[in-house]
């Protein structure tokens, strides 16, 4: 049975088989889990937290908890995460944060960075480059270079769909071969982009308004109702993100205490 809904790879997103420090690392998580994850409002446990990427990143199925897939990655991540480091996050988890533009992410621009920078790996039409079956079969992956839209794409409910994250992984990560040490486009740039190729059309998740029981831990860019506060949906994919911010420091406890009043 296949689980995975497109023609990514975890190391897709998380870099050098998820050793790649500031690209998403799954070394190191292995210690820090169970967490707390504010889009279920409770605390997850490691497996939880890879079939939250199943269903989302990869547009595709849960694992079960108990089966061969579910252990083999669990012991992976155990694996790259070493006893040292059970208990603390590794450092150069996720990727590192970069200011936030003080205008609005301007996705025509982001076409034309699109075009110069990223379109000769990941396709003019965002597609990627498919490898030919029998080096599929051989290397384990669908693409030499992965689509970054169309139906093959993480679905609009996955962390890549959100602009602030997605800036921040393409920023210390992008083109391949870049570090977080020495970036190779701008940090506006790098909103830019990603608010172009998260205005492509990409696989929907169905019940997405059941995210974020509880409203004021809603990620500001998070792209789908309910939206939280008086901002247009617009405001919460693009920016500015400062004043959603401050309206939610102002106003956290009324949205928890009210629920979903404050939603539209
Ligand atoms: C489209 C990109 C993408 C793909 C593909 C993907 N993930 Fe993720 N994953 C993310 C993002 C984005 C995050 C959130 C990172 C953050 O919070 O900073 C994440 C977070 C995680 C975390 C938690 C990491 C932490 O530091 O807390 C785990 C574990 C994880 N993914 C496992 C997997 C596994 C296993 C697969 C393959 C079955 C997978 N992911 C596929 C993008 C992806
Ligand atoms: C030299 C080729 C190359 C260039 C240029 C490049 N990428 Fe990538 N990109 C890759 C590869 C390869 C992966 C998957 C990582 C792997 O397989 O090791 C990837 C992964 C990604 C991912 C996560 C996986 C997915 O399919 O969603 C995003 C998002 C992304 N790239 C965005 C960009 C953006 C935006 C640019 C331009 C600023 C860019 N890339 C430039 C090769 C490239």
């Amino acid at each position: 049975m296949r689980f995975a809904g497109n023609g990514l790879t975890c190391q897709s997103c998380h870099l050098q088989a998820g050793t790649q420090r500031y690209g998403l690392p799954l070394a190191g998580v292995w210690g820090v889990f169970p967490q707390y994850i504010g889009r279920e409002d409770e605390v997850r446990t490691l497996e939880e937290r890879v079939n939250g990427c199943m269903e989302r990143s990869m547009n595709g199925r849960s694992l079960p908890v108990d089966g061969d897939e579910m252990k083999a990655i669990l012991a992976y991540i155990r694996y790259i995460s070493g006893p040292q480091q059970v208990g603390r996050s590794l450092e150069g988890r996720g990727a590192p944060p970069i200011p936030l533009p003080t205008r609005a992410a301007d996705p025509e621009h982001g076409r034309q960075v699109y075009a110069s920078v990223c379109s000769t790996c990941h396709g003019a039409d965002g597609q990627g480059q498919r490898l030919e079956a029998a080096e599929a079969v051989e290397q384990g992956k669908r693409y030499q270079f992965p689509p970054l839209w169309g139906p093959d794409s993480y679905n609009n409910g996955a962390g890549m769909a959100r602009t602030i994250t997605a800036a921040r992984f393409v920023h210390a990560n992008m083109p391949l071969g870049t570090t977080f040490e020495q970036p190779q486009i701008s940090g506006d740039d790098a909103y830019d982009v990603m608010a172009f190729v998260n205005s492509q059309p990409r696989p929907e998740r169905r019940n997405l308004d059941q995210d974020y029981p509880d409203l004021s831990r809603k990620p500001v860019d998070a792209g789908y109702a309910p939206f939280v506060g008086p901002f247009p949906p617009d405001q919460h994919r693009f920016g500015p993100w400062q004043p959603i911010q401050e309206w939610l420091r102002a106003n956290a406890e009324d949205v928890r205490s009210t629920g979903r009043q404050h939603a539209q």
